[in-house]
């Protein structure tokens, strides 16, 4: 076709993106990600030193030991939406607080289960994408969490809560 007046002026049709909108999706939810690692450093840090009680000494401890390694997924996290060219929240989700130890507990344990949930999510976004080194990473940070859920389970004597109703 040559070109005449009309298609010269016309703007020049941008180039054809079809991940760029599930690229957005991937960015959003990770940054809903962050936001629940950053109420979980929240949680494990004021948590951990307001237990109290010899019976649950040992959780604190371990509480502790989270704290510092929800830091670390929400490094790996906020790196990974900057790698994908989004901008990392610095808001985290809201902590819940109470003067007993157990719901103290079970708040922690909720948000483990529904961490877990969405990082499976991300992991099939992620693969459908092709990132699968952003998916290798994810799978890393679902097994610690899985132990964080376990923890939480034996110190409430409870079974670990199943991650999806059909009890996967
Ligand atoms: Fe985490
Ligand atoms: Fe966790």
């Amino acid at each position: 076709m040559f070109e005449n007046e009309e298609t010269r002026d016309m703007p020049k049709q941008k180039p054809e993106q079809p991940n760029e909108n599930a690229i957005k999706n991937l960015i959003n939810a990770l940054n809903e990600d962050l936001a629940r690692e950053y109420q979980a450093i929240i949680a494990y840090t004021v948590y951990s030193n307001v237990l109290s009680g010899a019976q649950w000494m040992k959780i604190a401890d371990e509480l502790k030991l989270h704290a510092a390694e929800e830091l670390q997924h929400a490094m790996i996290i906020a790196d990974q939406i900057d790698y994908l060219g989004g901008m990392p929240t610095a808001t985290p989700k809201e902590v819940k607080l109470s003067d007993k130890a157990e719901d103290m507990l079970r708040f922690d344990l909720d948000n483990e289960t529904a961490t877990i949930r969405n990082y499976r999510e991300r992991v099939q976004q992620a693969e459908a994408l092709g990132h699968y080194a952003l998916a290798e990473q994810l799978r890393h940070i679902i097994a610690q969490e899985q132990e964080h859920q376990h923890d939480l389970a034996t110190a409430l004597g409870i079974d670990v809560p199943k991650v999806l109703p059909q009890g996967a």
